[in-house]
C-alpha cells in the first residue's frame, strides 16, 4: 500500500515536523508500506523522492503523477505539528477525499489543538487545569487583572501552537506586554496561565492494536525556566522514563490521560501533558500529533513499553485502514 507521509506544515514548527516525517519513513520503510514524503508547505504541496526531485500534488485528490503514472494515496501518516496537519485541516480535507489517515478526526484536532477549548471541556468531567485568563488579539491589556486572576509567576502561551514556541514564563508585572507580544506571533488568542510548581510529566495514549493504552509516562526535569524549545529539541532536559513518581501516582495520571482521550473519542496518537501538584495531576495539554523526532517523548515511550518504531507506525496504518 502507499502510504503519503505528510509533512512540514505552515507554523513554526515545520522544521521539527519534516524530521518527524523523516523518521516515520525510514521505519516505515522496514513494514510492508510504502511511504512517499509528501511535504505540504505555503508555497508548495509536492511529493519528494530520494534523490529530492519534487512532483507537485493535484489537490483536487491528493494524487501525484510520476513519469505519467497516476499514484493515489491509499493511506496519509500524519506528521504535520502545528496548522494544517494538527488543527483539523488536512483532517477535514482528506475526509472529504475519503483518504483515510493516521490521526484523530478533525473535531477532535480543532479541540484539542485549542488549549482553552480543550481544558474547558474536559474541565466538567473533573479534569484539572490551572486559573487562567484568556486574550484575543485586540483586547485590552490589563495587567494588574492578569496578576489579580492568575499570580506570579504566570506563563503566557499561544493558544494554539507547539514545541513552546511563543511561551514565556513571566515573573513580574512588568514582563507581560512583550510576553503577550511574543505569544501573538504564533496565534491571535492567548492563554495565561498560573505557575504550577510541581513535577512534569507526559503521557502517551494511543490505540494499540484495537486497545487504548497508556505507555509508560515521561518525566520532564528542564535545566532550563520550562520545557522550552531548547530543552525539547537542544538536550537542555532530562526526559526519565518511567516517570520517578508512585505506582499509585502513575495509575491516576495515566487513568486521566485515557479518561480524555475516551471523553474526546479520539484515534491515532495522543501526548497529554500535565504537572503534578501535591498529588494532583493538572493538566496543561493534548498533542495529537506528537514528534516523532529521536529526541521526541512518544517514541521513548514506545520503545520502553516494548513497541519497536516500526510496529508503532505501522498499527497506526492499520488502524487508520480499518
Ligand atoms: N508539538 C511537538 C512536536 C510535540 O508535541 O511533540
Ligand atoms: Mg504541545
Amino acid at each position: 500500500k502507499n502510504i503519503a507521509i505528510i509533512m512540514g506544515g505552515y507554523s513554526s514548527e515545520y522544521k521539527i515536523s519534516l524530521i518527524s516525517g523523516n523518521v516515520v519513513n525510514q521505519y516505515l520503510d522496514k513494514t510492508k508500506y510504502k511511504g512517499f514524503c509528501v511535504h505540504i508547505l505555503p508555497e508548495k504541496w509536492v511529493y519528494v523522492d530520494e534523490a529530492e526531485n519534487e512532483f507537485p500534488i493535484d489537490k483536487n485528490d491528493f494524487s501525484v503523477t510520476i513519469d505519467g503514472d497516476k499514484i493515489k494515496f491509499d493511506c496519509v501518516f500524519n506528521a504535520i505539528h502545528g496548522t494544517p496537519g494538527e488543527d483539523g485541516l488536512m483532517q477535514a480535507y482528506l475526509e472529504l477525499l475519503g483518504i483515510p489517515q493516521t490521526s484523530c478526526d478533525y473535531y477532535q484536532a480543532a479541540l484539542t489543538f485549542n488549549k482553552r477549548d480543550l481544558l474547558s471541556v474536559l474541565k466538567p468531567y473533573g479534569i484539572k487545569s490551572a486559573i487562567s485568563y484568556y486574550l484575543n488579539k485586540g483586547d485590552k491589556i490589563d495587567t494588574n487583572e492578569i496578576v489579580q486572576k492568575v499570580g506570579l509567576p504566570c506563563f503566557v502561551k499561544p493558544n494554539k501552537a507547539g514545541s513552546s514556541f511563543g511561551i514565556s514564563k513571566v515573573k513580574t508585572e512588568a514582563e507581560l506586554p512583550i510576553a503577550i507580544e511574543m505569544a501573538y506571533k504564533e496565534d491571535n488568542e492567548i492563554i495565561i496561565e498560573s505557575f504550577l510548581d510541581g513535577t512534569e510529566v507526559s503521557v502517551g495514549v494511543i490505540n494499540y492494536k484495537g486497545t487504548i493504552t497508556v505507555l509508560p509516562i515521561t518525566e520532564i526535569v528542564s535545566e532550563n525556566d520550562f520545557f522550552d524549545y531548547e530543552a525539547k529539541y537542544l538536550g537542555k532536559s532530562q526526559e526519565i522514563t518511567p516517570a520517578r513518581i508512585s505506582d499509585e501516582m502513575t495509575e491516576k495520571v495515566g487513568a486521566i490521560a485515557k479518561r480524555a482521550y475516551e471523553l474526546l473519542k479520539m484515534k491515532g496518537f495522543s501526548r497529554s501533558e500535565f504537572i503534578i501538584v501535591n498529588d494532583e495531576p493538572i493538566m496543561l495539554e493534548m498533542n495529537t500529533v506528537p514528534g516523532m523526532t529521536n529526541e521526541s517523548l512518544l517514541p521513548q515511550q514506545a520503545l520502553a513499553a516494548g513497541i519497536s518504531l516500526e510496529d508503532l507506525f505501522a498499527n497506526a496504518i492499520e488502524l487508520a485502514l480499518k
